[in-house]
């Protein structure tokens, strides 16, 4: 199994359009070392032809340009993008659909909570049935630590050989959702994915909030972790003066702290660790930085667009 990582940013991408933080500043004028990245998206393949796009991100027509394997030109019109699988309806992981609307009816797997986003608050379904369509597929998701063994796996027609189990998360549905401070099973979601040869697996998770004892089990599980990289610290917008929101208003986990993420991924043993949806304003984005410096300590990575995990 192939994982590409086709967008490591969090929403606004890095750097962001508006945007004059120490990072985003410091890698325009080149005063610090960082590389530039897209909203948070990977593509999973086992064959290396037909792929799973997870996430759909406003950048996705750079991405693809950026990611040969993704086009491989079987036909005068074609794409290795078999199917599109969402984690939640936030903007920068679903608005990519759009771009997509030249192609075949597109297949696309998500929860009841995020489908009926997609049909309501951000109506992007009945938008694109005037061009390609969408067939949805429901993910059922599992809320108890025993689901992730339980659970039936979604497997993706024209991509043998991978399993995806979805497990419900304690994140945020977006801020245009009625249930954004009600939330619903389902409105944000993890992924187990798992090669059925090799039995290898990832588990992926953008935006995770908190570690509630399935996502525990999924992460003990698994042979990779990708999960949120969003913040560095609880008050990071806050105190820069960009937000009133903190992390967990926002539905992520920051990486510092007594119970943050280096603490967690500590706790789980050895494995693969990469963190994820990195926003602009987050300190590890700097190479040179010190909190960057203590990740590599901690035998964390940060994914970078272009990065290859095979498994
Ligand atoms: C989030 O994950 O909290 C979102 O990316 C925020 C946003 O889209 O601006
Ligand atoms: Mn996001
Ligand atoms: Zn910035």
């Amino acid at each position: 199994m192939k994982i590409i990582v086709l967008g490591s940013a969090a929403g606004g991408g890095f750097p962001q359009w508006n945007c004059n933080c120490r990072n985003c500043s410091g890698l325009r004028s080149g005063a610090i070392r960082a590389t530039a990245r897209t909203q948070s998206s990977i593509a999973v393949s086992a064959d290396g032809q037909d792929w799973v796009l997870i996430n759909a991100s406003p950048d996705i027509l750079a991405q693809i340009r950026a990611m040969p394997a993704l086009q491989p030109e079987r036909a005068r019109r074609d794409s290795g993008i078999a199917a599109v699988m969402l984690m939640d309806a936030q903007i920068d992981h679903v608005t990519g659909l759009l771009m997509l609307r030249e192609g075949k009816p597109l297949p696309l797997y998500c929860t009841a909570p995020v489908w009926h986003e997609l049909n309501n608050t951000l109506p992007l379904a009945p938008v694109l049935s005037h061009y390609c369509g969408v067939r949805w597929h429901e993910l059922a998701v599992g809320s108890d630590a025993a689901s992730i063994k339980r659970l039936p796996a979604t497997q993706v027609p024209g991509i043998e050989g991978i399993r995806f189990t979805p497990l419900a998360l304690s994140s945020k549905a977006p801020p245009y959702s009625p249930h954004r401070e009600r939330p619903e099973i389902g409105d944000n979601i993890g992924l187990l994915i798992e090669d059925v040869a090799s039995g290898k697996s990832v588990f992926y998770a953008p935006g995770l909030g908190a570690i509630d004892p399935p996502v525990e089990a999924a992460l003990r599980h698994a042979d990779c972790v990708l999960v949120d990289g969003t913040f560095w610290s609880a008050d990071e917008m806050v105190t820069l003066g960009f937000s009133k929101k903190r992390a967990a208003d926002m539905g992520h986990l920051p990486q510092s702290g007594e119970a943050g993420m280096i603490a967690v991924l500590d706790s789980i043993g050895e494995r693969r660790k990469v963190l994820i949806h990195i926003n602009n304003t987050n300190p590890i984005l700097d190479e040179d930085s010190e909190q960057r410096v203590l990740l590599a300590r901690h035998g964390i990575e940060v994914a970078f667009d272009g990065m290859e995990i095979d498994l």
